[in-house]
């Protein structure tokens, strides 16, 4: 292999996921299997401005692969946006003798690397890490995988109490711009709605549809409500709404926030993790640089940072017309 890097900076950035750890572990064992020098930035960009960096060996990483979080911390950086934040990263860089890293984050933390490559001819790598799955050019992004699983689990826990009461509950999900999170655990948990950023459902027929069900014998119903939904109103102004215009429902809100960021990451993103490290480190090995790290129909692909960024991760329609036969 074409090798000139020697060492190679790696950091997590923007909103934690799990599987973030797992990811650390995969560059820093991949580095020191081929023979490169490994240090973890601290903090994200905030870290790398202020040269908070540590070197990083195989042990070093030990006992990660199970841990949620990420072990190098996280920040979302606003000095990096600027044109002198940066300068003082790359100064930082040059004086560690790092000369290339890999980011480990969404799209804001992939804006700032492509930037930063455009500015000072700096290799960068990026791998996609956020629950939102919302990144184009993958059809996972780490953390998106465990998050189902967690948000399932404590949509079954809701479910129970539901039932017992007779109520409707709607159940707030993350996922701003995209309704990935909340289409899926939608289908899975037996949500008689989603609701979704990408389709405005309208109040009326979100109403009808209750109705419906009720009168086919449904004695308790969860909505799933993504945060960046479509009908522009919080979930507390729907459960008002439905207050209002259904008075024999007895209607609760449960907004799940930051716990479904959390927790051991499941088998796929262990696997995932491991496999975009080796990935986007043999890849800055091989001279390429603006890119990031995806899995598509299993095969590990580059897609260039502008794509990734400018792109569009589209929610499978397929998926709504399933979710409507379902709630018959
Ligand atoms: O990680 C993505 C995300 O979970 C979004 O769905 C959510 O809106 C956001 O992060 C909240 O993050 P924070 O509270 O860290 O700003």
């Amino acid at each position: 292999m074409l090798q000139t890097i020697k060492k190679i900076g790696v950091l997590t950035s923007g909103g934690d996921a799990p599987g973030m750890n797992a990811a650390i572990r995969s560059v820093v064992r991949t580095c020191a299997f081929h023979d490169i020098k490994c240090y973890g930035i601290y903090r994200g960009y905030e870290g790398m401005i202020e040269g908070d960096f540590v070197e990083m060996d195989a042990r070093s990483v030990k006992g990660i692969i199970n841990k949620g979080g990420t072990m190098l911390k996280s920040a979302r950086s606003t000095k990096f946006r600027t044109k002198e934040g940066r300068i003082k990263a790359h100064e930082q860089l040059l004086k560690a003798g790092i000369d290339a890293f890999v980011v480990i984050g969404g799209d804001g933390s992939f804006t700032g690397a492509m930037i930063f490559n455009q500015e000072f001819n700096f290799p960068v790598m990026g791998i996609p890490g956020t629950i939102d799955n919302d990144i184009y050019g993958t059809s996972h992004t780490l953390g998106y995988d465990t998050a189902l699983n967690t948000v399932v689990d404590a949509i079954d826990k809701i479910r129970d109490t539901a039932s017992s009461h007779n109520r409707l509950f709607f159940v707030e999900v993350m996922g701003r711009d995209v309704g990935h999170i909340a289409l899926n655990v939608g289908i899975a948990g037996g949500a008689e709605e989603i609701l979704i950023p990408e389709e405005d459902l309208g109040l009326d027929r979100l109403v009808e549809s209750l109705r419906r069900s009720k009168k086919s014998g449904k004695s308790s119903s969860i909505v799933v409500v993504a945060e960046g939904d479509k009908i522009g109103k919080s979930v507390f102004e729907l459960k008002d709404y439905v207050d209002q215009n259904m008075e024999d429902y007895d209607v609760r809100v449960s907004v799940l926030g930051h716990m479904q960021r959390g927790g051991s990451p499941s088998c796929f993103d262990r696997v995932l993790a491991s496999r975009m490290g080796v990935k986007a480190i043999e890849s800055l090995i091989t001279g390429k640089s603006n890119y990031m790290v995806g899995i598509k129909n299993d095969v590990m692909e580059l897609t260039p940072f502008d794509q990734a960024v400018k792109g569009k991760s589209k929610i499978n329609m397929e998926l709504l017309r399933v979710s409507d036969i379902m709630t018959i």
